[in-house]
């Protein structure tokens, strides 16, 4: 037992992914907190790649109807390849997880409507009151992209430490040109993901999703001894 570890444990276990938020802002005082503790993310050589782009109101509604028009007329087009198969045992875990939110939204299978309707709500970004925007300089490379995942970890942490509702979210690069052009990222600049940030509805159905986690041993492997002989 360690009580450190526990207390994280609880709140990971807590913690869930938002898709229904209240319009009340997060005082930019508690943002810079979440973002000043996880700027000790630890990263390659130290290069501390992430770049946050942080929407307030009135302008992350702005940005929001900018984006639900973009998804509306166009063809998802991230700049870094989305998946584009998913083989077992990943299909599974992905279908498991679409499952728990249409039926925790009561969304039936075979309702197209609603779940375009969920689909766009992304676009939306969940009514959240703010959409920070995560991109990193494409000149690193793709290896870097891992420094800003384990900075999201670090961000996601804090959140759940001061109780910022939030929702990773990798649908709205998926079409890059109103947050390149609204937020004035650079081209010099790939953009990776969105968070939601706010307080959480706790009345909104979406936020009844639970998901479930493999067991250790499904990803994790001790060799104490080689596979195939040296
Ligand atoms: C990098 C990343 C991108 C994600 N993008 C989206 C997204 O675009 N839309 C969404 O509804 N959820 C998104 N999620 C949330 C995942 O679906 C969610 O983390 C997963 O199903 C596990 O559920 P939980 O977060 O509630 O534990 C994303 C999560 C991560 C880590």
């Amino acid at each position: 037992m360690n009580p450190l570890l526990d207390e994280v444990t609880k709140k990971w276990t807590e913690r869930s992914s938002i898709r229904a938020f209240k319009p009340d802002p997060v005082p930019r005082a508690t943002l810079v907190e979440m973002f000043a503790s996880a700027q000790r993310a630890p990263s390659w050589c130290n290069v501390q790649p992430w770049h946050v782009y942080v929407t307030e109101p009135p302008f992350t509604a702005q940005l929001a109807d900018e984006m639900i028009a973009a998804a509306k007329s166009g063809l998802p087009h991230s700049e870094v390849p989305f998946p584009m198969e998913y083989p077992t045992p990943y299909k599974e875990r992905r279908i498991g997880c679409g499952s728990a939110l249409y039926t925790a939204m009561g969304i039936a299978r075979d309702d197209k409507a609603g779940r375009y309707d969920a689909w766009l709500r992304n676009y939306g970004f969940f009514d959240a009151p703010h959409l920070a925007v995560v991109s990193c300089d494409r000149r690193l490379g793709p290896y870097l992209y891992i420094d800003v995942g384990v900075w999201l970890g670090y961000v996601m942490t804090a959140a759940a430490a001061l109780g910022i509702d939030n929702c990773p979210m990798a649908s709205v690069a998926a079409y890059p040109e109103p947050l390149r052009t609204r937020l004035g990222i650079p081209d010099t600049d790939v953009i990776l993901f969105g968070i939601a940030l706010g307080l959480a509805d706790p009345a909104a159905p979406a936020n009844r999703c639970r998901t479930t986690r493999e067991p250790v041993e499904a990803n994790v492997t001790f060799a104490s001894a080689p596979v195939s002989a040296p």
